[in-house]
């Protein structure tokens, strides 16, 4: 992480001196342009695309190739100098599996080894593979590749992070708003048979919709709000873990849960824009959540 370095965005130019430390001087991921920004953004915020370098073809191509060109973000801590730049990569569709991630695979295998990205699971459980595609945070193994050739797909970060490398996201201010909400059962007392902790259906049921958030950030890297008071807003993604454990009959320690949502940052930074909801990949409502959070801080 210490090797991340400045190559801040006009957008952040007025607000970031350069006198800030190593560690704060970060490529800062930014999008242009993007269906989900939102109403927050106004043209003079909007931060400019970074330069397009020369595209690079994957070699051999056959006269029958369905070439599809892809623009990918790219920026390495190891030339901590150049700017954040585009760079361009054409495949052949016939030879490359469905799905953005596949064409990004195949890109790291066969055109060029240095493009990041993170992926795991390959099927929408593990989250690692979230980003900016063609405008709208999702996950690159669960995003087919639009079959029209001459549509050129674009490629970036999650919005709004400080990016380690290329495609990848730091998200350790996630992770430790996270932590932060205890995302784990709280009891004080034993069951009374001493066996494991048992719930009714009907209160299991209450945790669907919820339970399923694999954390991936797409939600949180796509609201207005998080991006410009991530320090203290907690953002949708991690309220929606909160409401879980909130909703969790189980859970004995509400009360102090929801203490540490009563103040004007945690919770009450949400002014229900609702990108969250529109771009969850899962399919999954954290707006629904917190509205549901500020219910039981009103009437409980
Ligand atoms: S709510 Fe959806 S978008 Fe947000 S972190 Fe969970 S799975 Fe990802
Ligand atoms: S509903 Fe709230 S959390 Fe979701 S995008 Fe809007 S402000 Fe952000
Ligand atoms: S690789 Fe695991 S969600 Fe995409």
């Amino acid at each position: 992480m210490a090797v991340l370095r400045t190559t801040t965005s006009r957008i952040l130019a007025s607000t970031r001196p350069s006198t800030l430390s190593p560690f704060l001087r970060r490529t800062y991921a930014t999008v242009e342009p993007i269906s989900n920004l939102g109403e927050a953004m106004s043209a003079t915020q909007r931060p400019v695309s970074p330069k397009h370098t020369s595209t690079i073809h994957e070699p051999a191509q056959s006269p029958e190739a369905r070439t599809k060109t892809f623009h990918i973000y790219r920026w390495s801590p190891d030339t901590p100098t150049e700017k954040p730049k585009m760079q361009s990569y054409t495949l052949d569709l016939n030879k490359t599996g469905p799905m953005v991630l596949d064409a990004l695979i195949r890109i790291k295998n066969e055109v060029d080894p240095t493009l990041t990205f993170r992926r795991s699971c390959r099927e929408g459980i593990c989250g690692s593979c979230a980003m900016n595609i063609d405008g709208v945070n999702t996950l690159a193994c669960l995003c087919r590749i639009p079959a029209n050739t001459s549509h050129e797909a674009r490629i970036y970060p999650l919005p709004h992070t400080y990016v380690v490398k290329d495609l990848v996201p730091d998200l350790t201010q996630f992770y430790k708003q996270y932590k932060s909400i205890k995302p784990y059962l709280q009891r004080d007392t034993k069951t009374e048979d001493g066996l494991e902790n048992r719930q009714s259906p009907e209160d299991r049921k209450k945790l669907d919709g919820l339970y399923e958030c694999i954390l991936c950030a797409c939600c949180s890297t796509s609201c207005p709000s998080y991006w410009w008071n991530s320090e203290e807003y907690l953002g949708p993604a991690v309220l929606l873990q909160s409401y879980r454990w909130l909703a969790d009959s189980r859970d004995e320690h509400k009360a102090e849960r929801k203490e540490m949502l009563d103040n004007s940052m945690s919770l009450y930074r949400c002014h229900t824009i609702l990108n969250c909801s529109r771009t969850c990949p899962k399919g999954l409502n954290p707006g629904k959540a917190i509205a549901e959070i500020k219910k039981t801080m009103a009437f409980t």
